[in-house]
């Protein structure tokens, strides 16, 4: 059967919505449709597995249970509770969206494509989650699991990496989605993308809506969805230094304001530039970002770090200070191995704190 007539279309409706209110997982932010849980849900939610955000979500919401609540903290604590789950300018953009919320919309996340749209971070994806899960409005929601899903149903070719298929999707779904339950037609969407229509090996066998689906019929699936291959991310070489100072204390910095891991902390690193031996080009580094006269000793560690575009390559030495330790770079901290636990770090420095200090 094919989706072409209203028939079609309420049956197909009825097997999606029959099969995920028998089959879905209970997830932490099912329990109720506040939209503000789900708001933060479906930003942790992207480019993140669903068992990797439960728990992050879970103490997310201990911490910061309400709008007020999120709005009114500190920047680095809000970093703090997203550490290792990647992607921070999520956590920065989110924050600024929910202090709109709480000083223009009195608290109360808006219910309208246009004003929600215009929250920070919230794309089409994020408003069509919100709108219809939190206020069961009939708006597409299309995320990477609705693509394969759709893509598999329509036998279509489109690459899905593309924004033009994305739109295409939503004017799909916009004709097929339930009016009387929009929350549960696209959670039912990325349920199935997540439990049946996998991208590997779709379970067809025991697929709700097989007899809606194109691939199948065609023997497709295992084609689709089309998506282009991701350029090869691009390795960057760092020399990084562990120093501490007759204290005991550790010398951390913190990032830009702006750009790759924007406001976290790190141990003083600097991408290596030349041919120049790597203590030199880091020993150059401390004189000139750090004002500190070092001795560079033994390498004592090394991680890699793979983001979407970018692959770090980091050598860490251990370094012996020559000098008092004071250093004029501003964004620069002595801290104890107790201290240091409450500041963000990105994961790869999590790991050379663990190993450096032992923890
Ligand atoms: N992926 C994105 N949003 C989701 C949701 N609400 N439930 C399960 N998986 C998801």
């Amino acid at each position: 059967m094919q989706l072409e007539q209203q028939a079609s279309v309420r049956q197909f409706q009825e097997d999606l919505l029959t099969w995920f209110k028998g089959n879905q997982r209970d997830l932490p932010w099912r329990l109720d449709q506040d939209p503000y849980k789900v708001w933060v849900s479906e930003i942790m939610l992207q480019q993140t597995r669903v068992e990797t955000v439960i728990p992050f979500f879970n103490r997310f919401l201990d911490k910061f249970p309400t709008i007020e609540a999120l709005a009114t903290a500190e920047e680095g604590e809000v970093l703090k509770a997203w550490e290792g789950l990647g992607y921070y300018s999520r956590a920065r953009n989110l924050q600024a969206a929910v202090r709109e919320v709480h000083e223009q919309y009195n608290g109360v996340v808006p219910d309208s494509k246009t004003e929600i749209s215009k929250l920070k971070g919230v794309g089409p994806y994020t408003s069509g989650a919100i709108l219809s899960i939190a206020y069961g409005k009939p708006e597409p929601a299309v995320d990477g699991n609705v693509m394969r899903v759709i893509s598999r149903i329509f036998a279509s070719y489109d690459d899905i990496s593309k924004q033009k298929t994305r739109v295409k999707f939503e004017g799909i779904i916009s004709t097929l989605i339930s009016v009387d339950d929009p929350s549960s037609f696209n959670q039912g969407l990325m349920e199935l993308g997540a439990l049946i229509c996998t991208p590997t090996s779709p379970s067809c066998s025991i697929c709700p809506v097989q007899k809606h689906c194109l691939a199948f019929e065609e023997h497709i699936q295992h084609e689709l969805p089309v998506k282009a291959k991701k350029k090869k991310p691009k390795e960057k070489k760092l020399v990084c230094a562990f120093i501490k100072n007759v204290a005991g204390e550790v010398l951390i910095h913190q990032r830009a304001s702006q750009g790759l891991l924007a406001n976290l902390w790190e141990f003083p690193n600097v991408e290596l530039t030349s041919d120049a031996k790597m203590e030199e080009q880091l020993a150059e580094f401390l004189r000139n970002d750090f004002d500190l006269q070092t001795t560079i000793g033994e390498q004592i560690y090394h991680v890699e770090h793979v983001f979407s575009h970018l692959k770090w390559d980091v050598t860490i030495f251990e370094v012996e200070l020559l000098s008092q330790g004071i250093t004029k770079n501003e964004r620069a901290e002595w801290v104890s191995a107790k201290e240091i636990q409450s500041y963000p770090f990105p994961v790869s420095h999590q790991k050379i704190m663990k190993h450096c200090l032992q923890l």
